[in-house]
């Protein structure tokens, strides 16, 4: 069935909502105040598939890759710059206001810089047994195969056809494969998952494949498959080595801005702790300061850590693994610490922030990827007795609903 809609405005998710029937019907790829045709999507009663913009917003403008609209990679690019990164602002100012956390928040700073750094690329036998190569599409499983993401740093040129390569190269198993790529500074670093164990003469396959697209290094499940050159980031004036699948900031420019705003809201601490510190790129900048306790449940990324903490002119770093969902750091082991840095994954810290909550540490400040699980933990920090300071986000998923926010507590 098809309908006739009007669009009040772009949710959180970046879908255009329309509450022209009474109800919230969300249409992908739609700007407020358009009108457009929409087609109802059996067994999703609140969603419409957008067949055409009748009559467009002027804030409508081209997207610049052909793949938009069917790749689930990107919810914008047909919205000006300005109206965008207000509406991408607005999720902030709307979720915290939504969970009672009062506060000031900054503009928007655009953190895209070259662009995307590392990118999953899935792997699927589609029908007729021809493979596909790409990324999800929207609200699907089904594989929308790509030979271009203008999105991504040109410093991973080559990474598609490196992934193309290695599922060609693993099509006799059949198994889906998701092909994770990263560039360093020695070129592409590629990890897949999803092969399960593999014969001798597949591993030997994969090797032809890495050798051929001068590859830094190729891991299956984490496990070297070919290193021709160690992969390597720097964060600072550190070398890391990134162990295979670890966390990395987006991009490069979304690290160093997320790490300075980390740096100018720590100030003058000499002693900071750097919680769930990836393999270090808050605390290895920090260390030019003063002495940091830095831990993550990660083993793989505290190894690259201790291992890059041994950087000539660093100060003191003691990066330990810890799980600090079950075991966070308690208010005795946090007194002698100047300020606490703390970044979790999406779901957040709640753990860690009631034992903040209840702690004397004087500077806080807090990293997030979600603005919802930050609202929940620095509640606690504020019924602690925190200030909140102005929350600032930063856009290094350009093109999505995603956002990065950092503020400062104090006490
Ligand atoms: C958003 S990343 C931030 C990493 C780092 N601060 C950065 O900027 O690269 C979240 C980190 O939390 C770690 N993590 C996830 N669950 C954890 C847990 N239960 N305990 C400790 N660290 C955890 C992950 O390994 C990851 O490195």
């Amino acid at each position: 069935m098809v309908e006739r809609l009007i669009i009040d405005h772009v949710g959180h998710r970046g879908d255009g909502v329309s509450l022209s029937s009474g109800e919230a019907l969300y249409v992908p790829y739609t700007l407020a105040g358009e009108t457009v045709e929409a087609a109802v999507i059996p067994g999703h009663p609140d969603r419409r598939k957008l067949l055409a913009v009748e009559t467009p917003s002027g804030e409508r403008i081209a997207p610049f890759c052909p793949h938009f609209g069917v790749c689930g990679g990107c919810a914008i690019q047909h919205w000006t710059p300005e109206p965008y990164q207000q509406w991408k602002r607005n999720i902030v100012v709307e979720t915290l206001r939504a969970a009672k956390v009062e506060c000031e928040v900054a503009p928007l700073i655009d953190a895209h810089g070259a662009g995307r750094r590392r990118a999953t690329f899935h792997a699927r036998m589609g029908t007729h047994d021809i493979l596909r190569v790409g990324f999800a599409a929207a609200n699907s499983h089904e594989i929308v195969p790509i030979d271009r993401c203008p999105i991504l740093d040109p410093a991973l040129d080559g990474a598609l056809e490196a992934a193309w390569a290695l599922a060609e190269a693993l099509k006799p198993t059949g198994k889906p494969l998701d092909i994770q790529a990263t560039a360093t500074s020695n070129g592409l670093d590629i990890d897949i998952r999803g092969s399960g164990p593999l014969p001798p003469p597949r591993i030997a396959a994969l090797s032809l494949v890495a050798e051929k697209h001068r590859l830094a290094r190729l891991t299956r499940h984490g496990e070297l498959v070919l290193m021709r050159n160690p992969p390597v980031v720097t964060m600072g004036t550190a070398q890391v080595t990134l162990p295979p699948g670890s966390f990395l900031q987006a991009t490069v420019q979304g690290e160093e801005t997320l790490a300075q705003l980390v740096i100018e809201r720590v100030g003058k601490a000499k002693h900071v702790a750097d919680l769930f510190c990836g393999v270090g790129p808050f605390a290895l900048r920090l260390a030019s300061r003063g002495r940091v306790i830095a831990m993550d449940n990660d083993a793989g990324s505290i190894a690259a850590l201790q291992k890059a903490a041994g950087t000539p002119g660093l100060k003191p770093i003691r990066a330990e693994a810890r799980d600090l969902f079950r075991r966070p750091l308690m208010p005795p082991e946090l007194r002698d610490l100047d300020a606490v840095v703390f970044d979790p994954p999406r779901q957040g810290a709640q753990a860690q922030a009631k034992q903040l909550a209840a702690s004397k540490v004087p500077v806080i400040v807090a990293v997030s990827c979600n603005v919802t699980t930050f609202a929940r933990d620095v509640r606690m920090l504020i019924d602690g007795g925190y200030t909140l300071e102005t929350v600032v986000p930063v856009d290094q998923f350009r093109h999505t609903p995603h956002v990065e926010l950092v503020a400062r507590l104090v006490r």
